[in-house]
């Protein structure tokens, strides 16, 4: 893989277009709360808004339009779509008083899941519609103009057909690193989740379509992907020839994309990591060392309670496999504490497993009882406090395990790809292959570039270190 030359140019266009728009009739304003996937629909609710006249702003005081895509995955995320509504109550009284008006709309997990109900319980939405809509926007804006929209059926289209793909200088203002969903919903149906509910079952984009969109991103700028699913590796597309495709043969058609210098995925269960894409990992070099593999909790009881329907050692054994094929990998979970019935036993083994397996980051949650999940049904809840002291427990072993990750890296050389500029005048900054940020003194003209970083100090969240030159 050689670095790109030199394009300042680059940088300015993506500067640039991110300011306030000042064409377009009609300014709409997305606020995304959540995963990763709600941040890819939230731009392609852009996409197709900017087709009909709507220009994107990033100042939500003058906005006609303001989306909430919103996540139901713990309550906590629910609420703050709720104050957030209480908020814009104001702003919507405020433009209505000066003769203006406001339409707000609730796309995503939470419009799925609540429909009708968030409108009772906040009025001043005029617009709810969930994640398998966004390509009948404009309809939907269009009728919510005279009356309240509701819609959150999964309808017989698949949106993709009818999403229109960005525009080059979208894609370049949203920078070198692009999401790209090729699955959604999940029908693995752990008891503390809400997703196969919001999202529904299993459902893989067709190869021929993720490739299309794979190359039209590239060609517009961007040099890495994040291929993104609820359970990516269960992706099984078809291809042009009626054959499906897992997940590492799909991963090794788009690293035959030229200019496409990076892949990653996200997010993964244990249980569908298969031979091949352990194996893709030893022998891609498009695909990062670093891997999200969730696991949740450490003890088999409560694995068992999850229905993860795997053991601990499964797990193990897996990433032990994993770090057979690329010794080097750069390993991220999600953690569950106090999930109904954890007692302090269970709740040692998980921290033993994060022991044994040496995290370099993990996200970890308290326990969220979720309507309509088995889990929320579950005898014995944990209290708030216990699980505030495990939740500090465990998050504290992963912060130093983190450190000194980051710490090991000291005295190597990395290959960064430098998308900004950094935050102090003179330098710039990019991602390590294992996800890091990495600052280093160097021209603006590098962003857009491969290059090679000596790091020199490491602290908590990010890598400092000097370019190495070639010559
Ligand atoms: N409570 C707390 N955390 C949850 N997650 C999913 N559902 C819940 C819940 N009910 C966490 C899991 C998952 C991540 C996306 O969110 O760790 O992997
Ligand atoms: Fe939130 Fe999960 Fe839906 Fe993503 S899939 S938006 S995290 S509830």
């Amino acid at each position: 893989m050689r670095p790109q030359g030199p394009d300042f140019v680059y940088w300015r266009a993506m500067h640039d277009t991110r300011t306030p728009a000042s064409t377009g009739s009609k300014r709409l304003y997305i606020r995304t709360y959540g995963c990763q996937m709600n941040v890819y629909d939230s731009d392609r609710m852009a996409d197709v808004l900017t087709a009909h006249g709507y220009a994107p702003t990033e100042d939500i005081e003058s906005a006609d339009l303001v989306v909430l895509n919103t996540c139901h995955i713990r309550e906590k995320a629910v609420e703050k779509v709720y104050s957030e509504l209480g908020r814009l109550k104001n702003l919507k009284a405020r433009r209505r008083a000066e003769g203006s008006d406001l339409m707000i709309g609730v796309a995503g997990c939470v419009a799925q899941a609540e429909g009708e109900e968030i409108i009772a319980r906040a009025p001043v939405v005029d617009l709810v519609f969930g994640p398998q809509s966004y390509h009948r926007l404009p309809e939907l804006v269009a009728r919510a103009k005279t009356a309240h929209v509701v819609h959150t059926d999964f309808p017989e289209e698949d949106k993709f057909e009818h999403l229109p793909p960005p525009r080059r200088e979208v894609v370049l203002a949203r920078g070198l690193t692009a999401f790209l969903t090729v699955q959604e919903g999940c029908d693995k149906f752990c008891t503390f989740c809400v997703v196969p509910y919001t999202r529904g079952g299993e459902v893989s984009r067709p190869v021929a379509q993720v490739e299309a969109e794979a190359r039209q991103l590239v060609a517009a700028g961007v040099r890495e992907l994040t291929l993104l699913g609820q359970n990516v590796n269960a992706y099984h597309g078809l291809d042009k020839n009626g054959e499906t495709l897992g997940l590492a043969g799909l991963l090794l058609r788009l690293s035959q994309i030229e200019g496409l210098w990076r892949l990653r995925f996200t997010t993964s269960h244990p249980r569908d990591m298969n031979e091949d894409l352990i194996a893709a990992h030893g022998d891609l070099d498009t695909l990062m060392p670093y891997l999200h593999l969730p696991v949740q909790s450490g003890s088999d009881r409560i694995l068992k309670a999850m229905n993860r329907r795997h053991r601990r050692a499964d797990y193990l054994d897996l990433i032990a496999r994993i770090r057979a094929a690329r010794p080097d990998i750069a390993l991220s979970g999600d953690f569950i504490v106090g999930f109904p019935g954890e007692t302090d036993e269970d709740f040692a083994k998980t921290m033993d497993l994060i022991e044994k397996v040496a995290y370099a980051s993990a996200f970890s949650f308290k326990y969220s009882p979720r309507p309509g999940t088995p889990g929320a049904e579950l005898p014995d809840q944990i209290d708030d406090r216990t699980k505030s002291v495990r939740l500090a427990a465990l998050q504290d072993l992963i912060a130093r395990q983190q450190e000194s990750f980051n710490q090991a890296q000291i005295g190597r050389t990395l290959p960064v790809l430098i998308d900004k500029p950094g935050r102090r005048p003179g330098q710039i900054a990019g991602r390590s292959p294992y996800l890091q940020a990495v600052h280093a003194e160097g021209k603006m003209s590098l962003i857009g570039t491969i290059q090679p970083v000596e790091i020199v100090s490491a602290g908590k969240n990010s890598l400092l270190g000097k370019i190495v030159t070639l010559e």
